[in-house]
């Protein structure tokens, strides 16, 4: 919000949306949209719909479910950030078949096919500060747009200052699956501040743009010297092995890169901390990733209300 009340007052939007349902082709609304947008347009009419638990009491009674995913006819709705996932897959079984989509879920790393612990934490030591933590978040042509985007979203919840900087030459960074980003700012002019952690988000071709950023080299090398907090998810704990930062460390990376992290791996868990280390599998572990990092910082309670805000099931500390 106020974005689905944009997406509400859009004229055009709704004409194409209205002509979609009369159609008979498939359309769909998540988070506060069923309520707000498809309602308002009467596209509920004679269906069975789901939305963001906050706005539940919007709908007819005897049309709302309670459902991560509610589908009804042509019409597909999901519940926020947390079953978006979900929802994109089903999407994916309404026009390929069921086999398609979970063989896409096993691929994108949904957590219940991934791993067998959601999280591993060893050598426990305390990341909480006395201040708001600052965070920095490098992003290159071709990282995972996906986990670059829940990564900030959930630290942002959180009240966790990100600042997610380019290594390229410009801002605009375009991402593995072609959606483009804007950063905060570049690499460079990102570089003086100190960050309590850095965390590196995944996808190949991003990953070995990474590799080529003296800047970030120089970076981790000293938030590794100065005791302090960083971690890759997905293809990028490989940056951290090359660059000699998990030394004596346990860590996870995606199935398709572990092999490369010679050494202590935990390749059963999702996610694992080690000390002030932190490594993550991929994209369908990315909200248990982040909620990991914010319970470290704040505890289990902010973590557990920002899962609920994104409708997301929270496994705890
Ligand atoms: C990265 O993507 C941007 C577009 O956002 C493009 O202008 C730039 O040339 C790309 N850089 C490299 C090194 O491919
Ligand atoms: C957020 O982080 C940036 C970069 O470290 C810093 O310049 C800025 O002052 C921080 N803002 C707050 C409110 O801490």
């Amino acid at each position: 919000m106020p974005g689905s009340v944009r997406l509400r007052d859009c004229e055009v939007l709704r004409r194409i949306t209205v002509r979609q349902a009369e159609e008979k082709r498939l359309y769909g609304a998540i988070c506060a949209a069923p309520a707000v947008a498809l309602m308002h347009w009467g596209l509920h009419k004679r269906k069975q719909i789901t939305c963001h638990p906050a706005f539940m009491d919007k709908l007819p009674a005897f049309r709302a479910v309670k459902s991560n995913i509610q589908v009804s006819g042509e019409l597909i709705t999901s519940r926020g950030p947390g079953t978006s996932f979900e929802f994109a897959l089903s999407f994916v079984e309404q026009l390929f078949g069921h086999d398609v989509a979970l063989g896409l879920g096993g691929r994108l790393l949904l957590p219940t096919h991934c791993c067998q612990e959601r999280k591993k934490e060893f050598n426990n030591v305390d990341w909480s500060l006395e201040h708001t933590p600052n965070v920095l978040i490098p992003i290159a042509n071709g990282s995972e747009e996906m986990e670059v985007v829940m990564l900030v979203d959930i630290l942002r919840r959180a009240k966790v200052n990100v600042t997610v900087a380019s290594v390229e030459k410009s801002k605009r960074i375009i991402g593995s699956q072609n959606i483009k980003l804007m950063a905060d700012s570049s690499i460079t002019d990102s570089s003086k501040p100190i960050y309590d952690l850095i965390i590196l988000p995944g996808g190949t071709a991003g990953v070995e743009r990474f590799q080529k950023s003296r800047i970030l080299k120089k970076l981790l090398q000293e938030q590794m010297k100065a005791g302090r907090i960083y971690g890759g998810i997905c293809s990028s704990p490989i940056i951290l092995h090359n660059q000699g930062l998990l030394k004596d460390k346990l860590a996870t990376a995606h199935p398709a890169a572990i092999a490369k992290l010679t050494g202590n791996v935990a390749e059963n868990s999702g996610v694992v901390i080690d000390g002030k280390v932190i490594t993550g599998k991929g994209l369908c572990t990315v909200i248990d990733f982040s909620l990991a990092i914010i319970t470290k910082l704040f505890g289990n309670g902010r973590a557990r209300s920002v899962a609920e805000g994104i409708v997301f099931k929270y496994s705890g500390s």
